[in-house]
């Protein structure tokens, strides 16, 4: 176990995404009686799939739910590194295969104009996020708030005026988009979904930290209008 707060253990992935895919479809649901829509906003990388498959089977009013990314690689939706396709071929099946996709991808010569289109795009959202999933990196990177973002100033400004910002950072691989600060923080309901130890010990020095600059994942934890409920099972070997 674990000092974390709303920390939730599992005894593998497997145990971990069908939960998850309960609490994530329950919430869909409430949010679909209460003002007839819901918005749910996901993370890309290894650790979703599974959970992803799980959601997608989950019966639900799904023609009445939008689905968008919490940060997207600025590459085409083809390549085997976009978000977007992981959430096409993972999320957007099944049962799931009604929900709207909002891409924050656009084919544009730069990930600024990219990110300006993305901005407009989620700005006629229904937000806040009735659901946002995010993920974290053993760099303490969440979303695209990444440690070594050049604009990671305004990437963890609680009140930028954007939804949607582009992001340029060595330790990204790519240029990024993410939502910004705002629009994560105001989340009605939060998850970090992380696997492995070496996640978990990212996550309690992040949380312990009480000096210098904070990691980001502890920045958007600080920060959050609704506390998140932290996801962790071990890391299992597992392909995609
Ligand atoms: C992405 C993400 C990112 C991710 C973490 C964890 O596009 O990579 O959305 O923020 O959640 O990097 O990635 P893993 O699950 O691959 O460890």
């Amino acid at each position: 176990m674990s000092m974390i707060p709303n920390w939730q253990e599992f005894a593998s992935g497997q145990d971990l995404a069908e939960e998850l895919a309960d609490t994530v479809a329950h919430n869909l649901a409430e949010a679909i009686s209460a003002r007839g829509t819901a918005l749910m906003g996901v993370s890309g990388g290894s650790t979703p799939p599974p959970f992803f498959r799980a959601l997608s089977r989950r019966k639900l009013d799904w023609a009445r739910v939008t689905v968008t990314l919490a940060d997207e690689r600025f590459v085409p939706t083809d390549s085997e590194r976009s978000n977007a396709r992981l959430v096409a071929r993972h999320l957007l099946q099944n049962e799931a295969a009604r929900a709207a996709f909002v891409n924050l991808y656009h084919a544009c010569d730069s990930v600024e104009e990219a990110a300006g289109l993305a901005d407009r795009a989620v700005g006629t959202l229904p937000l806040p996020f009735d659901v946002l999933v995010l993920g974290m990196g053993t760099d303490g990177h969440t979303a695209s708030f990444f440690p070594d973002a050049e604009n990671l100033t305004e990437l963890l400004t609680p009140a930028s005026g954007r939804y949607v910002l582009p992001v340029h950072a060595p330790g990204a691989g790519e240029p990024r988009l993410s939502l910004s600060m705002p629009v994560v923080r105001q989340a009605r309901f939060m998850v970090l979904h992380i696997e492995g130890a070496k996640k978990k010990d990212v996550l309690e020095a992040a949380l312990a930290q009480d000096a210098g600059p904070l990691l980001p994942v502890r920045v958007v934890l600080d920060h959050a209008a609704t506390p998140a409920q932290i996801y962790w099972a071990p890391k299992e070997d597992r392909r995609t």
